[in-house]
């Protein structure tokens, strides 16, 4: 029996690793989860242990107001390194580049203890973009002995840096798997003004676009210059729904509130529940975000995604053609939208389906890899190759 300890802390991370720990959890003759939240998310955190019915055997609890990074290394670090004291795992997980994934990484390789990596490999090779994420997954890398690479280019980026091949796993991403299991085209809304936008979409052809913004690289102007495209797009087109969950970061909150709110076409809303989001995103019809995980999740619904940062680490749906880097300037962003909504043919050619992240097997590869390197299963797991749109 092997003790593994999953570490997450903020909603993607801890969307993605979910599959993980249920996947996990079928093999109880051989594993025991010991499932970590850090809490570097409070409220949207909660929603999403709700959504996937996870209770975490211990809660670190660090979530400060307005926390500075400094705060969030080393008041998970100090927790995590008693918990790791007390739980002795055999094998350490975590997801992604959150500052809880880096500090999870660093805590387990001070215990000598394995690490495991989901989501190993994706770069800009930009020490500032994303801020702090590209630095917070190198070094994550530097101490994991298990790297589960998405893609056979983030694979690739890990070869580059001199990492052992054998340690690299190509499983796909497990936000395909949480995605596949919660897009409903029966899901009703609890939430009223998401039931009047499908609503308005079904009866009236209403489209929406939703819009997410948060990364700290953004704070400031960029958002600023975002939200002014916006504001401008919702006054151009009055015939669409802009549905604009917005993140409980107060900064980000500082700067999209006043800009955006009063405008009878733009719903700024709080975040929204997993199920919730995804739903809406397909019933949408174009995205507009700085998120991560948002770029994978879109394409496989055949959504066209507009990426509002200078450069992505997931180039897989861009090559595709189902997603399009347009950077922060508000004109660019008008720009690309207007062009996107006033022709058909353009959008067309954005919208097909494509799925470079995973096939929602993700979740199974990666503890068919744990299984292999604990020496559970003789055979090494075949890599995720995407299909064919
Ligand atoms: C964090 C991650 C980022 C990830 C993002 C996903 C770091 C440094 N940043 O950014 O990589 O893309 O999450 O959303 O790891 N807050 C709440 N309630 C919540 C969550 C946040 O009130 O449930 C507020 C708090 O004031 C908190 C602030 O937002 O201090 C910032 O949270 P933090 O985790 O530091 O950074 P994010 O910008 O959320
Ligand atoms: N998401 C959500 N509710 C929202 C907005 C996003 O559940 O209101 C989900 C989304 O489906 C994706 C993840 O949160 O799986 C992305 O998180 P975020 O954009 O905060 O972080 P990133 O992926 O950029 O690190």
């Amino acid at each position: 029996m092997k003790t593994i300890a999953t570490i997450f802390g903020t909603r993607p991370d801890t969307i993605k690793m979910a599959p993980v720990i249920v996947e996990l959890q079928k093999y109880p003759e051989e594993f025991r989860t010991f499932n970590i939240a850090t809490a570097q998310h409070r409220q949207m955190l909660d929603q999403v242990l709700s959504v996937f019915n996870i209770t975490p055997d211990l809660d670190l609890n660090i979530m400060l107001p307005q926390q500075s990074l400094a705060q969030i290394t080393s008041n998970i670090m100090s927790k995590l390194d008693e918990a790791l004291s007390e739980a002795k795992p055999d094998l350490v997980l975590v997801q992604g580049d959150t500052t809880t994934t880096f500090v999870g990484s660093l805590a387990a390789f001070y215990h000598k203890i394995p690490v495991g990596h989901l989501e190993a490999g994706l770069r800009t090779n930009d020490k500032f973009n994303p801020f702090p994420e590209e630095i917070n997954r190198r070094l994550t890398s530097a101490v994991t002995d298990l790297h589960f690479a998405p893609t056979a280019s983030a694979k690739k980026a890990l070869l580059k840096e001199h990492i052992v091949p054998a340690s690299i796993f190509i499983t796909g991403n497990t936000v395909i798997d949480a995605l596949l299991a919660a897009v409903d085209p029966d899901y009703s809304f609890n939430d009223i003004l998401l039931q009047r936008v499908v609503e308005e979409k079904k009866r009236d052809g209403k489209n929406i676009v939703l819009i997410t913004t948060h990364r700290r690289e953004n704070w400031g102007e960029p958002m600023t210059d975002i939200c002014s495209a916006i504001k401008k797009l919702s006054v151009h087109y009055p015939k669409l729904n802009f549905v604009f969950p917005v993140h409980l970061n107060p900064v980000v909150r500082g700067i999209v509130f006043p800009i955006l709110q009063g405008l009878s076409n733009v719903f700024l809303i709080e975040p929204l529940e997993y199920k919730s989001f995804v739903n809406v995103m397909n019933y949408s019809h174009l995205l507009l975000t700085d998120s991560g995980g948002v770029q994978e999740e879109a394409p496989s619904l055949g959504k066209p995604v507009l990426v509002m940062r200078k450069v992505t680490e997931r180039p897989e749906a861009v090559k595709a053609g189902a997603v399009k880097l347009v950077g922060m300037n508000s004109e660019i962003i008008f720009k690309e939208a207007a062009s996107l909504i006033d022709h058909p043919k353009k959008y067309k050619a954005m919208a097909s389906v494509v799925n470079p992240y995973g096939d929602g097997k993700a979740a199974q590869r990666t503890v068919a890899a744990i299984r292999y390197f604990f020496g559970m299963a003789k055979k090494r797991p075949k890599d995720f190759i995407p299909r064919r749109a």
